[in-house]
């Protein structure tokens, strides 16, 4: 009988995982809430294949162990694939899948309710409320059809978004470095970042996480743009110069923040601090401002994100340990 191994599966995972067990009655499916480590690689001996999601690194070590343990058909329940050692998953052979869109509105939702909520001034009655102090003023919101928003990356994520923000009445405009067909007929990009930046209320961020893009944003791109800019990052953490953000803040310029993504969060982010030394001062600072909302990158984290990233693994493993093309391979270099 075919076997798939999964690791690190959480409980709200859980419930997926066994949808579709249930759907795939000839495939024995076991699973364990540990990583995938050299140590843990034997737990998949006798498997045809492995599910895994984790930020730990997939050394040459692990992949070693994994292979000595017979299995080297891996499906990522996530994207990234920045944290396998190519090189070595390449010598031994492994083939290797990823879930490359598992969610998009999952995502832009978040920017989208985060951004009018920053608009609103939201966060700044919600501390109020918490005071018991429940006077209107002076925290006037800003409507969202009022706004220009600024849409920076038209692809999968910032389509949404587009969508999203038009649904509440807002003038959108978007630059990328590709247009996509249907979206310049529309008429909605400007010709530059520039032109962007000067036009926009509202600045989101849907572009990868690639060296060119690296602080984008930054005391130079924040200079360009409208005084009382929101700006909105889930997208990734480097793509902001968050100083540069701080100083925004600090003068007024910027009037408010949105961060699901953080430069520093690995190590920080999804951990419970309460009671423990908290790790980052300048975080705890951004967490602390009534005009940023920061959360611990969970813009991905709904049922329906993480039902498809757990399906869409299961199916790309299915198929490859079938000797079937999976949906969704990994090119390995
Ligand atoms: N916070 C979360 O939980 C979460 C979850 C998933 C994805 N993301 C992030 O969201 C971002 C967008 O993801 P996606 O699936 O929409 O990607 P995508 O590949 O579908 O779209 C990215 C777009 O950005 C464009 N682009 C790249 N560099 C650009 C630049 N310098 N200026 C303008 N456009 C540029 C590309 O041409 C492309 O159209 C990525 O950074 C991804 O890592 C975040």
């Amino acid at each position: 009988m075919t076997k798939i191994f999964a690791y690190a599966i959480r409980k709200d995972e859980e419930p997926f995982l066994n949808e579709w067990k249930e759907a795939h009655k000839d495939v024995e499916v076991d699973y364990t809430d540990q990583l995938l480590t050299p140590e843990t690689a034997k737990l998949a001996k006798g498997a045809d294949g492995v599910v895994v999601y984790q930020q730990l690194d997939y050394t040459a070590e692990t992949l070693q162990a994994l292979a000595d343990a017979g299995v080297t058909k891996m499906s990522l329940r996530n994207v990234g694939v920045d944290n396998i050692d190519m090189d070595k998953a390449k010598e031994l052979g492994f083939e290797i899948t990823n879930v490359p869109v598992y969610s998009p509105n999952a995502i832009a939702e978040h920017a989208a309710i985060q951004a009018a909520r920053v608009l609103r001034q939201d966060k700044v009655t919600d501390l109020k409320m918490a005071k018991r102090d429940l006077r209107w003023a002076p925290n006037i919101g800003r409507e969202v059809r009022d706004q220009v928003v600024g849409v920076v990356g038209t692809g999968h994520i910032g389509q949404v978004f587009m969508k999203i923000m038009e649904g509440f009445g807002a003038k959108v405009i978007a630059f990328d470095i590709f247009h996509n067909p249907e979206l310049e007929k529309k008429g909605y990009y400007v010709d530059s970042l520039d032109e962007l930046y000067k036009k926009a209320d509202v600045i989101s961020l849907h572009v990868p996480d690639v060296p060119a893009n690296v602080h984008m944003i930054n005391d130079d791109s924040i200079k360009e743009m409208k005084d009382g800019v929101v700006i909105v990052n889930v997208s990734r953490g480097p793509l902001v110069d968050t100083d540069a953000i701080i100083r925004g803040l600090d003068s007024g310029k910027v009037f408010g923040f949105v961060m699901d993504t953080y430069e520093g969060e690995v190590g920080v982010f999804n951990e419970d601090w309460k009671g423990k030394e908290f790790p980052d001062a300048r975080l705890a600072d951004l967490i602390d401002r009534p005009n940023v909302l920061v959360t611990p990158h969970t813009a991905f984290y709904t049922t329906h994100a993480v039902r498809n990233m757990v399906v869409k693994a299961f199916d790309n493993n299915y198929a490859m340990v079938e000797g079937k093309e999976p949906e969704t391979p990994v090119k390995l270099g």
